[in-house]
């Protein structure tokens, strides 16, 4: 059975820990060896109609479920789970599941790619070699997932996907405004935030400790997020350590807070959830926003693509009770627990949301 170690001390992600970018390289990309940086500020009008889709539901209050059809659920989980339910003889708790998944998901994102892709290949021709089926199909499904990362990580960018997120993050009427982060793993979307909103005040807050001190702490000082410089207007590149970001490790259920955040944000967090807990889930969001502020969601779409990457990734991603939607579907869980759609569409591989209390 495999156990949740404590973090470990040497930092593997940051492969040179001085800043890169600078405004010079604004409408660049460059493929690094666990990351994409991408300082494209748009996406081309091709590029565009093909990743992004936004409003295209008029009005909310005429959808039905019966319209929208009910999420599709992943039934796959991964073996460390099944293993730690077979020995603890009862079913994995949310919190348990969530530090098994945030080690897994972490040991991805800090991976050497490219070196990752050779060793899998030599791997794969050494087991073809010595003719033992059980090997060679352990390192097809090894080759398999590491060329899958390759391409939705770190060719794609899906996962980060900041050009997507700075489409749906766009022309929000707030400034330097505080925003929270429910569920924040490594904070990536807030400090996107913050780069567009400059003088942002951030708080992230997981509940496992694990997602503080090394999913964030770990997340590479040299990422360059594209934002704005306030003094000029002008597109500027910022770094983790250029935002204000405290930290919580707390049960979102057991937040003080009082209504007094511009922007309250999750990403990836409504569909770990059934139904029957989705109103309280939604008013996670309501319960600390300002009037008139913002609350964003994103979550995985349903889509073939998406699918087929959590079979494939199931021994990395599906620790939890995990479903797939359409923007529709997402749409109409927050419409109908009281908010309204402001902003609404899919990008690479998520649906957001932006939406104001009703
Ligand atoms: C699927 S992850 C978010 C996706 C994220 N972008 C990533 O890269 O992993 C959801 C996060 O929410 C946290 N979480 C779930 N329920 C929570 C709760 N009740 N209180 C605080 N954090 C919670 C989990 O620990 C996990 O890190």
């Amino acid at each position: 059975m495999s156990k949740v170690e404590p973090a470990g001390a040497e930092n593997l992600w940051n492969e040179n820990p001085n800043p890169l970018y600078t405004e010079e390289d604004i409408g660049s990309t460059r493929l690094h060896s666990s990351f994409r940086a991408e300082l494209r500020p748009n996406f081309s009008e091709k590029e565009y109609n093909k990743f992004v889709r936004l409003n295209t539901v008029r009005d909310w209050s005429l959808l039905t479920w019966d319209d929208v059809g009910k999420p599709y659920e992943v039934k796959k989980f991964s073996r460390d789970r099944l293993e730690w339910e077979e020995q603890e003889g009862k079913d994995m708790d949310p919190h348990t599941s969530w530090q098994f998944f945030n080690k897994a998901f972490h040991e991805w994102f800090v991976k050497d790619v490219p070196a990752e892709l050779d060793k899998s290949k030599k791997q794969f021709m050494r087991s073809l070699k010595q003719f033992k089926p059980g090997e060679i199909k352990s390192a097809l499904g090894d080759m398999v997932r590491i060329h899958l990362w390759n391409y939705a990580h770190r060719i794609e960018d899906g996962i980060w996907d900041p050009r997507g997120k700075r489409a749906l993050f766009e022309g929000l009427d707030v400034e330097k405004p505080k925003i929270l982060f429910l569920g924040a793993a490594e904070g990536y979307e807030a400090m996107q935030l913050a780069a567009m909103y400059p003088g942002a005040e951030v708080v992230l807050v997981d509940y496992d400790e694990y997602c503080k001190t090394t999913r964030f702490e770990e997340f590479p000082d040299s990422y360059p997020f594209l934002g704005e410089n306030p003094a000029t207007g002008q597109p500027k590149v910022y770094y983790k350590d250029d935002f204000q970001i405290e930290y919580v490790v707390e049960d979102i259920r057991n937040l003080t807070y009082g209504k007094e955040f511009d922007i309250v944000l999750s990403v990836g967090l409504l569909e770990h959830f059934p139904d029957d807990y989705k109103p309280e889930v939604v008013d996670w969001h309501r319960r600390f926003l300002k009037p008139g502020g913002y609350a964003i969601f994103t979550t995985p779409r349903n889509q073939v693509r998406s699918r087929l990457y959590y079979h494939i990734m199931a021994d990395v991603m599906n620790h939890t009770y995990r479903e797939l939607m359409t923007v529709e579907q997402m749409g109409l869980y927050i419409y109908e627990n009281g908010f309204d759609i402001l902003q609404h569409g899919y990008i690479k591989v998520h649906n957001g949301v932006v939406a104001r209390e009703r």
